[in-house]
């Protein structure tokens, strides 16, 4: 696991085509203005998983998270989230909020494991016609 910059822009591409859907993956270009930006932070798993997150004043948001295919179940994406939470709190946010889509039950499962409660959703609003469904995480009182 490692802290990504701009530089890792092409990498964490081609992970995000490879995990995503041709239409929702983040080109290279994406990576590197939203990584340009410093309320923006990733990390990037060696086996094949990335988080991307940005923390604003006391809330932070999970922008995009995933692990190729070849290396699912294997935890990757639990650790990526337990780092995103850490630096999140070192950041002093006090909450993380995230979007799914409500035809994501693997993802959904991720989050429920980690604490996060839905708190919303967003009707209709995928391109495919899924709902979104808004989660978040208190991690105020959580020391990491
Ligand atoms: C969702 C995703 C990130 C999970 O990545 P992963 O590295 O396989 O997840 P982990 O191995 O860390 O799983 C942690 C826990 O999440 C849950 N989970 C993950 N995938 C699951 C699945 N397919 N079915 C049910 N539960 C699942 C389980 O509770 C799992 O713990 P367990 O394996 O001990 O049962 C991955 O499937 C992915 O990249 N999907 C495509 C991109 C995407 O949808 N990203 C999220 C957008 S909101």
């Amino acid at each position: 696991m490692f802290a990504a910059t701009r530089a890792h822009a092409a990498l964490m591409a081609a992970l995000h085509r490879e995990a995503f859907a041709a239409e929702a993956a983040w080109d290279e270009e994406s990576f590197a203005t939203l990584l340009a930006n410093p309320v923006n932070f990733a990390f990037i798993h060696e086996t094949g998983g990335l988080v991307l997150a940005q923390a604003v004043l006391d809330q932070a948001e999970i922008l995009t998270i995933c692990t190729i295919p070849a290396a699912r179940r294997q935890g990757i994406a639990s650790l990526l989230l337990d780092y995103a939470i850490t630096e999140s709190k070192r950041r002093l946010s006090e909450v993380l909020f995230l979007e799914v889509a409500a035809d994501n039950s693997p993802a959904q499962a991720l989050y429920l494991a980690h604490g996060f409660k839905q708190t919303g959703k967003r009707t209709n609003y995928y391109p495919n016609g899924a709902d979104a469904l808004l989660y978040s995480l208190s991690i105020k009182d959580r020391l990491f």
